[in-house]
């Protein structure tokens, strides 16, 4: 699908935006393996989420998605699964083909797990092999990994110590853990700055040893209140509030990133539901300034950082991204798209081999940034961080693969229509 996409002079107001992604993931599979119904409110209906509600559904699971949004899973305990009745495609989602994988290594039967063109070229040794330590037994089938065959066999605990920052793979280590005997310990590189939402929520789920059936309220995803974050420090005279967002501090690196430019970014309204932080985020126009991004924060906004670069190509002066490698195996090569896109666009951008250094300009009456054709790489993140600048840039742009955006924000297009 391709969108035409022209400047827009103010955006101000009151929006929400959908269930966040890895939670809502999260929710369907502790849900699956747990004893009784779990109800899923605010779940995101996005692709990534469905391929998992579609997976399960293979693997034994009744899911239902009710008219108002809401799921419910009905669990049928840790040893409730049974054998796929065919592949299962995990489609786009690389969350949902590493989790799965942990919790497929230890049941008693086979599966084989595939995926789109994307995700067969993304890695999946960083969980093969844990996995394997655990007794796994694995056969991969592509370059990469994907396709995938499991045999699922007896498992035992480790005590592993991560080589990178991964929450994808951590987790995957957990729900093998849930089969293995003995203990299982995963130790991070520096703790806390990869998402604790399973923890979270086994935390929330665990009843004297046992996983049941819960409510689990997902708020909205911070990773798509990114982009108006971004749009309103750009655009919002009036101001713009973004309610009901997650705020756990493993995810929010990037408020910290733009308020260090300064950015006018409040945060209100801030609760706990269930360990996760939830609240409205308000955001007015500001001037930005460059700044080198480093270090423990780039783990905390690892998604962000396409839509980061679209707001460091308004800042005045230099911002220079490092260590955050990782972007090349995301749905697409980031580093590269965001690149290539926004050069087009007449940013003076260079990729390095960690980040990209970005030579802003504020611009005063006339954008910084002209329209062009775009394309999203077939990369949901890249093609909303495009429209935003799409919709900051001087005249008219066309972004080609724009229903990419269906991978975790449905309605994206919508909003900003
Ligand atoms: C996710 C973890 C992150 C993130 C991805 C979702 C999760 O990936 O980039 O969008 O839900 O656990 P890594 O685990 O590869 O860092």
């Amino acid at each position: 699908m391709n969108k035409m996409i022209s400047q827009r002079e103010e955006f101000n107001g009151e929006i929400f935006v959908p269930g966040d992604k890895s939670i809502s993931h999260r929710a369907l599979i502790l849900g699956a393996i747990a004893e009784g119904v779990t109800e899923i409110e605010g779940f995101l209906a996005g692709e990534d989420c469905l391929a998992t509600i579609s997976c399960l559904r293979q693997l034994g699971m009744k899911v239902d998605i009710n008219a108002s949004g809401s799921v419910r899973v009905h669990g049928k305990g840790l040893r409730g699964l049974s054998t796929p009745n065919g592949v299962l495609d995990c489609g786009n989602s690389g969350t949902t083909a590493r989790l799965l994988c942990g919790l497929l290594a230890g049941q008693n039967f086979d599966s084989v797990l595939d995926g789109d063109e994307s995700l067969r070229k993304r890695p999946m040794a960083r969980v093969i092999e844990p996995l394997r330590l655990m007794g796994a037994q694995i056969t991969v089938g592509g370059d990469q990994g994907m396709p995938l065959r499991i045999c699922g066999s007896h498992l035992r605990g480790i005590h592993y110590k991560m080589p990178i920052y991964s929450a994808q793979v951590k987790t995957a280590i957990i729900l093998a853990g849930l089969y293995a005997d003995d203990k299982t310990i995963v130790e991070e590189i520096n703790e806390g700055l990869t998402r604790n939402h399973t923890e979270l929520m086994l935390n929330h789920m665990t009843e004297n040893g046992t996983l049941v059936g819960k409510k689990i309220v997902v708020p909205g995803d911070f990773s798509s209140a990114a982009f108006f974050i971004v749009l309103g420090l750009l655009k919002s005279d009036k101001g713009l509030v973004i309610r009901n967002v997650g705020l756990n501090p493993t995810r929010t690196g990037l408020l910290d990133a733009l308020r260090a430019m300064g950015g006018d970014i409040k945060t209100q309204n801030v609760q706990s539901i269930w360990g996760e932080d939830v609240g409205d985020i308000f955001v007015s126009k500001s001037r930005l300034n460059g700044i080198v991004l480093q270090g423990d924060i780039v783990p905390l906004m690892i998604d962000e950082i396409p839509i980061f670069a679209v707001a460091a190509a308004f800042a005045q002066g230099e911002t220079i991204i490092k260590d955050a490698a990782e972007l090349m195996l995301k749905e697409s090569n980031r580093i590269v798209a965001m690149t290539m896109e926004l050069g087009k666009m007449g940013v003076d951008i260079a990729a390095t081999n960690d980040g990209m250094i970005i030579k802003g300009a504020a611009g005063g009456e006339t954008s910084p940034l002209r329209g062009a054709i775009l394309d999203s790489h077939g990369d949901h993140r890249v093609a909303m961080s495009l429209a935003i600048a799409a919709l900051c840039a001087d005249g008219k742009s066309v972004l080609h693969g724009a229903h990419w955006a269906n991978v975790s924000f449905p309605n994206f297009f919508d909003i900003i229509s």
